[in-house]
């Protein structure tokens, strides 16, 4: 098994039970995931980086939120114009950054 570096999980609105379309998923998470993606790739981090779409993790207010593991680092209010400093800060040089942090 594979184990990545970091493992990014990243809200795309969704509540368990039912609604697929909730508040991150109005705020561009899709745009978000997508980004997130292209990144990885242009930067060549896959073998250390995994991307997973989340559920909503009950801080909607906050979204879009992405979280950041093995350290358990949460961003919010994110847009996908924020995507490319936490590719290049956080996952490729190892500091989170702090202006997106909730
Ligand atoms: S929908 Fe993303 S935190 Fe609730």
């Amino acid at each position: 098994m594979i184990k990545p570096k970091y493992h990014v999980f990243i809200c795309n609105g969704g509540k368990i039970a039912g609604d697929r379309k909730g508040v991150c998923h109005a705020r561009r998470s899709l745009e978000i995931i997508e980004k997130f993606i292209s990144e990885i790739d242009e930067r060549e981090l896959s073998a250390d980086v995994m991307v997973n779409a989340a559920s909503c993790f009950g801080i909607c207010a906050k979204g879009p939120v992405v979280a950041v593991y093995p350290e358990g680092v949460w961003y919010g209010n994110l847009t996908p114009d924020d995507v490319e400093a936490i590719a290049e800060e956080h996952l490729e040089g190892g500091k989170p950054v702090e202006r997106l942090l909730i």
